[in-house]
C-alpha cells in the first residue's frame, strides 16, 4: 500500500505556499493561464522560452520540468483547450504525479486544470492517487529508491470534489494491492477478513460461509472447484443497507478466485502466475464496498463473493464430473479450466434466491477469447436488460473505463445445453469463448431480473501499453499490475 491518501485544497496565490514544485497546465499552441504566467516570470521565463522554441507543444502527456532560483516549474500538455474533458484531467493529474515521483519531488502544489467544469476537482484527485499508486510491499532492500509522494495541494474552490475523488481513489487503491499481492497473502481467508472489516467500518452486515457450511446449504459448483485445494473456500455475503430496506437492492457478484492454475486441465506454464490476478472481479466488488463505506450513499447495496483456489489435488473435481448448483441446475463439467462460471453460478443463484434486486451486476476474470476480441481496452458486457445495458453505457461514458457489448443471443444460448445434464461448462469449440460464458451464466439468474456481466479478463491488470509511436509505458494513471477498472464505473451507475 504505497499512494498518496488525501488532495489538499487551497485557494491562497502560489507564493504563499512552499512547495517543491508547482504544476501548471499548458494548452496546445502555447498559452498561458493567469498562474503559469506569474510561475514562469519566477523561473526567468524559461516555459515561455520553452514554448517559443517549440520545445514545448502542449499536446496531452507531455511534460518539462524548469529551475529557477527558489522555483520548481512542471509544465504539464493538456492539448487542445475545447477538447479538455474529465478524462483529459485524470490524466494530466497522473502524469503529474508520476512526472513528480520519478523526480524525487515529495510536495505538489497544481493549478486546477480544468476550472468550473463539472466533476473536474473529482477527476483531479482520481488521477492525482491513482498515478502516485505503487506496489513496494516485497522490496525490502534499496529503501532509498523507494520515493513516495508526501502532499498534492490543488487550488480550488470544491473541496467537496477532491474530497470525494480521493475516496474512491484510495477504494480502487484498495482493490488494487488486492490483486497484487500473490496467491499465498490474497487467499479467500484473505478476502473474507477485509470484507469484515469494511463491513465494520461501513456499517454493513457481513456472512462468511466456509467449505462445510456451504456444501451443505447446496452450492455444488463451488464446493466442486474447491475440492482440489486445501486453502479454505469462503462465500462471502456483505449487506449495505443505506435506506428503507423496501427499496431493491444492488447486487454485485465478484469472481474471487485466489489462483488458477486450471485444475485437472492444468494451463500452460507460461504466464501462469498471473493467475494470482483471477479475484480481480471480487476486488471490484469489495473495492465499491469500500467506497461505499466512506460515502454512506442513501442506497441499497449486496456484495457476493465465492472465493477458492482451483487446484488439481487429490480430491480434484475432473472432467467429466456432473455438479448440482444452488438453484438445483445439474452442470457437466468439461473442462476444470471453465471454473469461473461455476463458483459464479451458485453466487447468481443465491443472489436471486435471497434478494429481491433492482438489478445484478456481475464481475469477472472469465475469458481469455475477451482478449481475442478486445485487447485490454475495454470490458467485455452482455446482459438480459436493454434498460440495464443502457446504463452500464452510460457510466462507462461518464467515467471513461471502456465497455462493449456482445450479444447473448439465443443462438448462443443453445451451445452451453449438455447432452446429460442441464448445462456444460464450455461452448462450441473455439468459438465466441465469452459469450459462452455469459451464456452460462445466464442460466443461474432468475428469470425477470435485470443482470449484466462484466468480463473484465483484459482490463483487470495491466502491462504496459504501446504508444502510437512505438514507445512502451505506462498508462498516466494506471501503473502496471492489477487496475482496479470499472470501481469508479460502478460507483457511478449504483448512484453513490
Ligand atoms: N481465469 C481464466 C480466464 C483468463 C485467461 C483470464 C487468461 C485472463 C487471462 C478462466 O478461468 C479460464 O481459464 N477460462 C478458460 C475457459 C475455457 C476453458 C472455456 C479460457 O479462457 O481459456
Ligand atoms: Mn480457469
Ligand atoms: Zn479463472
Amino acid at each position: 500500500m504505497a499512494h498518496l491518501k488525501t488532495v489538499s485544497a487551497t485557494t491562497k496565490t502560489w507564493s504563499e505556499l512552499s512547495a517543491e514544485v508547482v504544476a501548471v497546465g499548458i494548452f496546445s499552441g502555447g498559452k498561458l493561464t493567469p498562474l503559469a504566467k506569474d510561475i514562469d516570470e519566477a523561473v526567468g521565463g524559461q516555459l515561455r522560452s520553452a514554448i517559443e522554441r517549440g520545445d514545448i507543444t502542449g499536446h496531452a502527456g507531455e511534460t518539462k520540468l524548469f529551475y529557477g532560483k527558489n522555483h520548481r516549474l512542471m509544465a504539464v500538455g493538456l492539448g487542445e483547450k475545447r477538447k479538455l474533458d474529465l478524462e483529459r484531467v485524470r490524466r494530466a493529474s497522473g502524469t503529474v504525479a508520476r512526472t513528480a515521483i520519478r523526480n524525487k519531488l515529495a510536495t505538489v502544489l497544481m493549478e486546477d486544470f480544468a476550472q468550473d467544469k463539472k466533476g473536474a476537482a473529482q477527476a483531479q484527485a482520481e488521477g492525482v492517487i491513482l498515478g502516485s499508486y505503487q506496489f513496494l510491499d516485497y522490496k525490502t532492500m534499496n529503501k532509498d529508491d523507494q520515493f513516495l509522494l508526501k502532499k498534492v495541494t490543488v487550488r480550488s474552490w470544491d473541496r467537496a470534489g477532491l474530497k470525494k475523488g480521493a475516496l474512491i481513489a484510495n477504494a480502487v487503491c484498495f482493490a488494487r494491492d488486492l490483486g497484487n499481492h500473490p496467491g499465498n497473502v490474497t487467499t479467500p481467508t484473505k478476502l473474507a477478513q477485509e470484507a469484515r472489516k469494511i463491513g465494520r467500518r461501513g456499517r454493513m452486515s457481513v456472512w462468511v460461509f466456509d467449505r462445510a457450511k456451504f456444501t451443505k446449504m447446496g452450492m455444488g459448483a463451488l464446493a466442486g472447484v474447491a475440492a482440489g485445494t486445501d486453502e479454505p473456500p469462503k462465500f462471502i455475503v456483505m449487506e449495505y443497507w443505506g435506506t428503507k430496506k423496501s427499496e431493491a437492492p444492488k447486487v454485485l457478484v465478484g469472481k474471487g478466485l485466489t489462483f488458477d492454475s486450471g485444475g485437472i486441465s492444468i494451463k500452460p506454464a507460461s504466464k501462469m502466475d498471473e493467475m494470482k490476478f483471477d479475484m480481480c472481479g471480487s476486488a471490484v466488488v469489495l473495492g465499491t464496498m469500500h467506497a461505499i463505506a466512506d460515502l454512506r450513499p442513501a442506497i441499497n447495496v449486496v456484495g457476493i463473493v465465492p472465493s477458492t483456489e482451483n487446484l488439481s489435488g487429490a480430491k480434484a473435481y475432473k472432467p467429466g464430473d456432473i455438479l448440482k448448483a444452488y438453484n438445483n441446475k445439474t452442470i457437466e463439467v468439461l473442462n476444470t479450466d471453465a471454473e469461473g462460471r461455476l463458483i459464479l453460478a451458485d453466487a447468481l443463484a443465491y443472489a436471486s434466491k435471497h434478494y429481491k434486486p433492482e438489478y445484478i451486476l456481475d464481475f469477472a476474470t472469465l475469458t481469455g477469447a475477451v482478449i481475442v476480441a478486445l485487447g485490454h481496452v475495454a470490458t467485455g458486457i452482455m446482459g438480459t436488460d436493454e434498460k440495464l445495458i443502457k446504463r452500464v453505457k452510460a457510466s462507462s461514458r461518464a467515467t471513461a473505463e471502456k465497455v462493449w457489448e456482445l450479444p447473448l443471443w439465443d443462438d448462443y444460448c443453445h451451445q452451453v445445453r449438455s447432452k446429460i445434464a442441464d448445462v456444460k461448462n464450455i461452448g462450441a469449440p473455439m468459438q465466441a469463448g465469452s459469450i459462452a460464458g455469459g451464456a452460462f451464466l445466464k442460466e443461474f439468474v432468475k428469470d425477470g431480473i435485470p443482470w449484466c456481466h462484466f468480463d473484465i479478463a483484459g482490463t483487470a491488470w495491466a502491462d504496459t501499453e504501446t504508444t502510437s509511436q512505438g514507445k512502451v509505458k505506462e498508462k498516466p494513471y494506471t501503473p502496471s499490475g492489477a487496475t482496479g477498472n470499472v470501481i469508479r464505473l460502478v460507483l457511478d451507475l449504483i448512484g453513490s
